[in-house]
């Protein structure tokens, strides 16, 4: 599974600025032309009846997310609300623990926009390797749609947050991986089923805790919707092979990738560059970032939704369950985990602190004599 990556100068553009990797990619075309699996082809003609452009979006819709990042505090200071769900390893003042929100979000925005570029590329390839031509012709609207992803997060990103990050280690070797990987299945294991996967979860999850901001949102619906159909593609693609036309060690080796792909989104969600970013140095904030509570219930409700898809296509082995257990003890229970409305113990502990402080504020609120 090792990419051979070298940063080499494209025309017109900064060594540091891109990232050349070489890889063989075997091109395969099918002269039978016939529809293989009528599920693909109606999967194909829902994503032309879904299409849409950048330019649907309301671009003149105005971003001011750290106003947003106070509301949610509302009628608590941000500096109450985000120390009592967040536990920092000291208090933040007001002003420090808006700038703490505002860069988790905008980390987690950046993550995505160098995660639909590596889907871009990644879409791209399934093109040219998978057997059939109707396969060729659904990855060709998902080429479409990546490009279209990659467009509206690096928008959003420049123009509305002005705060970028880059492309976390951990996701571009992963990106490398997958696409420096030889079969064509690993690219799609691990970008439909896994980077995909996660990346729906954290779409679905983002509409719950990120503020209502209506730009974001309308992105992250039309995203999201797309998503969904890219890991029914995956699922689709790789069905029962895994288990039915594979050796052992073609298996071992399918097992090794996805435990390898989900190490490496779960270092990527630790958000290590937010606090070295902020200047938050030294063991009590690398702690905290593995340990506090409500960051860690979050990495455990993306990554137990990856487990659905793995599951269909068999390859949620003992070997892959207990990879995903590992890094979340949380998850003793995948099969459970997996349902919808599955919600860690400890994310409901993590909000209890917070929960209390809210009542007793809105309290104040309505009854003045209560505030303190
Ligand atoms: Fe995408
Ligand atoms: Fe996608």
């Amino acid at each position: 599974m090792t990419a051979r990556a070298a940063a080499e100068p494209m025309l017109g553009a900064n060594s540091c600025d891109t990232h050349t990797l070489r890889s063989t990619v075997d091109s395969v075309l099918d002269w039978r032309y016939g529809a293989s699996n009528s599920r693909l082809s109606s999967l194909t003609l829902k994503a032309h009846e879904q299409a849409w452009r950048a330019n649907d979006l309301d671009w003149s819709l105005d971003v001011d997310l750290a106003h947003r990042v106070r509301g949610i505090a509302h009628p608590l200071a941000p500096s109450a609300y985000y120390n009592a769900l967040l536990r920092p390893p000291m208090a933040l003042d007001d002003d420090e623990a808006v700038a703490l929100a505002t860069n988790m979000i905008a980390f987690m925005l950046s993550q995505f926009l160098h995660g639909e570029q590596g889907a871009l590329l990644a879409s791209a390839r399934v093109v040219q390797a998978v057997p059939t031509v109707d396969a060729k012709l659904y990855a060709s609207t998902q080429v479409a749609d990546e490009a279209r992803h990659v467009e509206v997060y690096s928008r959003y990103l420049e123009e509305k947050l002005e705060i970028t990050y880059p492309v976390h280690p951990s996701l571009r070797h992963l990106i490398d991986d997958i696409l420096g990987a030889g079969p064509w299945d690993l690219t799609v294991l691990g970008m439909q089923i896994i980077v995909e996967g996660l990346a729906l979860a954290a779409f679905n999850l983002m509409h719950s805790i990120a503020p209502a901001e209506p730009l974001i949102e309308q992105i992250t619906e039309r995203v999201a919707r797309d998503e969904s159909r890219h890991v029914a593609f995956g699922v689709l693609l790789l069905g029962r092979a895994y288990t039915s036309q594979m050796t052992p060690q073609e298996v071992h080796l399918r097992e090794d990738f996805a435990i390898h792909a989900i190490h490496s989104l779960h270092e990527r969600l630790l958000m290590t560059p937010v606090l070295e970013r902020l200047g938050y140095s030294g063991d009590a904030w690398h702690a905290w970032v593995r340990d506090n509570a409500f960051m860690r219930a979050l990495r455990q409700l993306l990554l137990a939704k990856i487990a659905p898809a793995l599951r269909s296509i068999g390859l949620l082995t003992p070997k892959v369950s207990d990879a995903l257990k590992a890094h979340q003890p949380g998850l003793d229970d995948l099969e459970r985990a997996t349902d919808a409305a599955w919600l860690p113990r400890e994310f409901l502990g993590s909000l209890r602190p917070l929960l209390a402080l809210r009542r007793s504020a809105r309290r104040a609120v309505h009854d003045p004599s209560k505030r303190g």
